[in-house]
């Protein structure tokens, strides 16, 4: 958003400009073309470059904490009407994906009971929540189906 949209010669102006850093980590850079009547330049790029430190992970949390307001926009509302494999990738994927914690693969030998209730009611002492409604999650019994379907496949 730009303070006006006639500027004379020499005259200042201000742009508001907003970046989405979700998922972002690093130095990013983000462009801003502004379009004049200067009959020689007429379109000048602007950057702005950026270094994000995660500030949203500096802290400890407690599991719950990621249905949160702050949290949800990376941790649950990707998820939002998704079931199965597209579920998994938007709410699961980010910590269980080859890191320290137990991969897909490495899930799908527990059984599906163990599976419902890890999933349903988290697990003890870990940032691993109860995603089901009745715990404070995001997810219904059918949402929670489909991942012990893709997880147990
Ligand atoms: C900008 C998007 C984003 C926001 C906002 C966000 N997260 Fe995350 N979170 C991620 C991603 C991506 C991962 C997986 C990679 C990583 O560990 O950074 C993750 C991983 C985690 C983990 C597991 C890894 C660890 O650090 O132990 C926890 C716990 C977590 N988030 C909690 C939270 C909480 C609590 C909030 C809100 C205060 C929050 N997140 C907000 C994107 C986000
Ligand atoms: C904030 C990080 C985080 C998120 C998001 C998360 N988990 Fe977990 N999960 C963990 C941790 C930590 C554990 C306990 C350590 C382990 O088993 O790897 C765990 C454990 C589990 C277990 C038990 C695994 C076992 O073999 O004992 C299952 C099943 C599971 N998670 C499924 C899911 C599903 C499905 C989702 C998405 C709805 C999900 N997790 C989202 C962190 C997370």
């Amino acid at each position: 958003m730009a303070s006006s949209d006639r500027l004379r010669p020499g005259e200042k102006g201000k742009i508001d400009v907003s970046v989405d850093i979700r998922g972002r980590l690093g130095k990013i850079t983000k462009t801003i073309t502004v379009y004049t009547n200067d009959p020689v330049k007429p379109a000048t790029t602007l950057s702005v470059r950026m270094n994000i430190k995660d500030r949203a992970h500096l802290d400890r949390y407690a599991a719950g904490e990621i249905f949160g307001d702050k949290c949800r926009g990376c941790h649950v509302d990707q998820g939002k009407g998704k079931a199965g494999w597209d579920l998994f990738k938007a709410d699961c994927f980010m910590c269980h994906n080859a890191g320290t914690n137990t991969s897909l693969t490495g899930m799908s030998k527990k059984p599906r009971e163990y599976l419902r209730k890890a999933i349903r009611e988290g697990v003890d002492n870990t940032v691993m929540p109860g995603w089901e409604e009745t715990n404070g999650g995001p997810l219904d019994e059918g949402d929670i189906e489909s991942l012990v379907d893709l997880i147990s496949r």
